[in-house]
């Protein structure tokens, strides 16, 4: 499974094309445990879509993660966890410990009344129970649905209704930087409207004060007491689903994108140990957050597939400073880093004082995800924090992929900055202009499309196949379209440039425009409301809001904090926009259609080129809006 030179990647690559049934076949038997063999490795269709692997295989994805690493290395860690406050003691669990600690949990979830099949959502912090719980659910044959933490309840509802979950799991309290997050409260407000919860399962993280109401909420601790950690894994067939995980589209509401079992392991596991190089013994530290697929496929499934050393961080790359991240690298000896672009710009401002004095000597690999990563930052990372020795891996993939597609093999494959290169062996990407027409050759660009099946490609969004067809495999025959827009060199690498829907990529979460323009609307005086992305030095894109109110705002300051609230209170605060210019109209086409190119150029200042603008219904908007701009700078 491991390719050791660029050669083997260029025969790894060659077979996955010419015999993917084969390259896959062979990858998945040789390296995973399975209770039951495949009928066949791929059936696959584009149009419904309908695709399907390992095609009768049966196994547990946590008798690959745990029970055959716990006969091999019980004693090894599994997961490090390293608390928000640096003063708290470390947890190490090694994988015995963990083992156990899953089975218990899965024995907790049973007694809960989970069955296989059902959905659970998990709402937690970054701390080893949302580890166990995400494995405990794929124990027993639970499709876990991980919310992240910064959703507001609303958010968590919505989610929580639109699979039926029967059960939530979730902690009292959290702790993020110097900031107490009431975790228990945010469920408690999401349970008003969500009759499919039967049980409400909190872990003790800050033990505050919550409300436990009898019959539906239960304490973790408590329950453990109750059950032993003997449980068998439940057999599960490859194409049974494992989890749901709601991503933004260009619809105002979000996608539950399915994966499966057994395409899922294997993909997660070859990307992981083929991209990072990792080697037996290896300490991996990705800083992203459980609820997002970069934490589910490279913090849980892909590293302890692998039977590697994964350490989960609970706090923020700023507590109690700006060297935290190097802190944890010394005081853990990690070796791979796996990190976003935002979080290396944001580091990168306050100056190399964090980094100085720092042991960083036990980086070998560096890995960057979630969005386009800068040259400039680029360079920062590989000079500052490689010390010019290690790889920097810069992986492009989505939610919809699973793992990661398109990405230099650490110390095997050759690097560009700034450019995520190769398609790893089984990815065939490919280029395509407005009309389909696949677009050939180097030194060119257009909108990208893979033309086939990977192991780990989402089967469907739940309960709405339809949507599936329509948002990813109908805009080009017989192609999965990303929703991105890439370049490819002479060489065959590509550089994604970004997302050319209406999809915002916000510090590397994804943030559908409808859906805060949606939450916009919700605030009483709003009449209408437009959203488009600004570069922003940070967070790579920032929200920019138009907003047009009922009557004349009295007092712009106060309306704009009450239309922050109320994004804060439908989406979460991640959707905030980060900048709001009230307005008395937009420039619309006769037809009724929002140009937001237009809107998009005004946002990032370039006012002198706005195209042509004889097509609006009312061109002079377009002044006032320039002006209104002009003054909010
Ligand atoms: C979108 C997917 C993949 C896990 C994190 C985000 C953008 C992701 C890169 C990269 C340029 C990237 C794309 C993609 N993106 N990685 N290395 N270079 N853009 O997962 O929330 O599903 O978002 O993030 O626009 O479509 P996600």
């Amino acid at each position: 499974m491991k390719i050791n030179s660029f050669q083997e990647y260029e025969e790894a690559y060659k077979k996955s094309v010419e015999s993917p049934e084969d390259f896959w076949g062979e990858i998945a038997a040789n390296n995973f445990e399975w209770r039951k063999p495949w009928r066949k490795v791929l059936n696959w269709n584009f149009s419904e879509p309908k695709i399907e692997w390992f095609v009768g295989g049966k196994l547990n994805i946590t008798e690959n993660c745990l029970d055959r690493h716990v006969k091999d290395k019980p004693n090894q860690p599994a997961i490090i966890w390293e608390p928000n406050d640096p003063n708290e003691e470390s947890v190490t669990l090694t994988y015995r410990q963990l083992f156990e600690r899953v089975c218990r949990f899965a024995n907790v979830l049973k007694r809960n009344g989970v069955k296989k099949g059902d959905r659970v959502c998990i709402y937690m912090p970054m701390i080893p129970e949302l580890s166990i719980a995400v494995l405990a659910c794929a124990r027993i044959g639970a499709i876990h649905s991980v919310v992240f933490g910064g959703f507001s309840a609303s958010s968590i509802a919505d989610r929580i209704n639109d699979s039926q979950c029967v059960a939530v799991v979730t902690t009292d309290g959290a702790v993020r930087g110097n900031k107490a997050i009431p975790m228990k409260d945010t469920v408690d407000d999401a349970m008003i409207g969500c009759p499919s919860v039967k049980k409400v399962i909190v872990a003790t993280r800050t033990r505050t004060a919550v409300s436990m109401i009898k019959g539906r909420d239960v304490w973790w601790e408590e329950e453990e007491k109750h059950v032993t950690s003997d449980c068998p894994a439940e057999e599960m067939d490859s194409e049974d689903p494992l989890f749901i995980l709601y991503t933004s589209g260009s619809t105002g509401k979000p996608k539950g994108v399915v994966q499966t079992c057994g395409g899922y392991m294997v993909y997660a596991a070859y990307t992981f140990l083929n991209v990072f190089q990792y080697k037996a013994g290896m300490v991996h530290f990705c800083t992203a957050d459980i609820g997002w697929i970069t934490g589910h496929s490279y913090i849980v499934y892909g590293p302890l597939a692998t039977g590697a050393i994964s350490v989960l961080f609970e706090g923020v790359p700023t507590y109690p400073d700006a060297g935290r991240f190097w802190d944890i690298v010394e005081k853990h000896k990690v070796n791979i880093l796996y990190t976003a672009p935002t979080a290396i710009r944001s580091l990168m401002g306050f100056g190399l004082e964090y980094v100085e004095g720092k042991d960083l000597s036990s980086l070998k690999v560096l890995g960057s995800v979630g969005e386009p990563i800068n040259e400039e930052a680029w360079q920062w990372y590989s000079k500052n924090i490689g010390k010019d020795k290690c790889p920097v891996v810069d992986t492009w993939w989505q939610t919809e992929t699973g793992g990661i597609m398109i990405s230099a093999l650490a110390g095997i494959t050759p690097l560009k900055p700034a450019w995520a290169s190769l398609p790893l062996p089984g990815v065939q990407m490919m280029l395509v202009d407005e009309n389909g027409n696949e677009i050939l050759g180097g030194d060119v660009s257009g909108n990208l499309c893979i033309k086939f099946p990977w192991p780990s490609i989402l089967r469907t969004t739940w309960g709405d196949h339809e949507r599936c067809r329509t948002n990813y495999f109908s805009a080009y025959t017989n192609l999965y379209f990303t929703g991105d827009g890439a370049m490819r060199d002479e060489n065959g690498f590509y550089r994604i440039t970004g997302r050319v829907d209406d999809v915002l990529n916000v510090s590397g979460h994804r943030i559908g425009t409808a859906e805060v323009e949606n939450a916009i609307n919700m605030h009483t005086g709003v009449v209408e409301s437009a959203i488009v992305g600004y570069p922003h030095d940070i967070k790579g894109q920032g929200i920019y809001a138009y907003v047009i109110c009922e009557s004349f705002v009295h007092d712009e300051d106060l309306t704009r904090r009450d239309i922050l609230a109320t994004v804060s209170r439908v989406i979460g605060p991640i959707a905030k926009p980060d900048k709001i210019q009230f307005v008395t109209g937009l420039p619309k086409t006769r037809s009724g259609k929002i140009m937001r190119r237009i809107l998009r150029k005004i946002a990032e200042g370039e006012t002198s080129n706005l195209g042509d603008i004889s097509t609006l219904l009312d061109p002079t908007v377009v002044e006032d809006i320039k002006n209104g701009a002009e003054a909010l700078r």
